[in-house]
């Protein structure tokens, strides 16, 4: 009789599947959410550029006398430097975003960043993105963008860019101010190509589309342009 029963359970299961009705399913159980937004620095006015490139001068300067790549500062928003950070290896987690956040966090006892900015030498990848929504920042300013290091220099990169994981804040009521570029003439300089050293560690074969260059457009693979 159990046996009857449950062979009936699996019968009414698997019909129930091939006749669901999916006609009034969502595309996905999220909010669809406006197309991502980042502002770039040359949409800065003189003086908004100004004012972010003192900050990122802070964390170039880091990232160099650490001989890394990637650095990060915090700044409150009255202009006081917080704490800094930066990608000295030890673990594939430790990226400049992430020390100079863990860094504040045990110099100060405060676990969300609400008033303050994090400067960065590379666009935020998912994994720091999502850091920087978790800990609240207000804003957050990059140097060099992702595509730019993935795409024209084969850098080692997960293939995204930021504001793509920034637009997602709905989720957490959070939403960060993005500004990407800030400096990137310098920090560009930081990735000569690895195209020819995959052996290196840090080359990859990029995986682009046909036709990108720097010059073009950021729409949001997910979210539309
Ligand atoms: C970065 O470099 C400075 C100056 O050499 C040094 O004092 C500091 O300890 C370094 N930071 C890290 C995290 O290694
Ligand atoms: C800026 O804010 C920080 C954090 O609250 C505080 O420690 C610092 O004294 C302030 N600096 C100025 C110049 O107001
Ligand atoms: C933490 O931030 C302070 C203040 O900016 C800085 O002096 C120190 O080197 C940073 N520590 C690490 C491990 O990066
Ligand atoms: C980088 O660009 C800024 C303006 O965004 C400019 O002030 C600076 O001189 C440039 N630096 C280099 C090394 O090209
Ligand atoms: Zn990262």
């Amino acid at each position: 009789m159990r046996l009857f029963l449950f062979v009936l359970l699996l019968v009414t299961l698997s019909f129930s599947s091939v006749f669901a009705d999916h006609s009034k399913c969502p595309s996905s159980p999220y909010f669809d959410v406006a197309p991502s937004d980042i502002t770039h620095a040359k949409d800065l006015s003189a003086a908004e550029l100004a004012y972010h490139s003192k900050y990122m001068q802070i964390a170039i300067d880091i990232a160099i006398e650490n001989n890394s790549k990637f650095a990060a500062a915090i700044v409150h928003k009255n202009g006081t430097v917080a704490c800094t950070g930066v990608n000295v290896g030890g673990s594939r987690m430790y990226h400049g975003e992430v020390k100079a956040i863990m860094n504040c966090t045990t110099m100060y006892q405060q676990a969300t960043w609400e008033d303050y900015s994090l400067y960065t030498t590379g666009e935020p990848c998912p994994m720091c993105s999502a850091a920087i929504m978790w800990t609240k920042f207000q804003k957050v300013i990059f140097a060099s963008y992702v595509s730019n290091m993935y795409c024209e220099r084969c850098f080692n990169q997960l293939p995204m860019d930021s504001n793509e994981i920034f637009k997602l804040g709905y989720g957490i009521n959070h939403n960060i101010v993005v500004i990407g570029g800030v400096l990137d003439n310098i920090t560009d300089t930081f990735f000569p190509s690895v195209c020819n050293q995959a052996e290196t560690g840090w080359g990859v074969t990029p995986l682009c589309q046909k036709g990108w260059s720097r010059e073009c457009p950021r729409p949001s693979r997910y979210f539309g342009n």
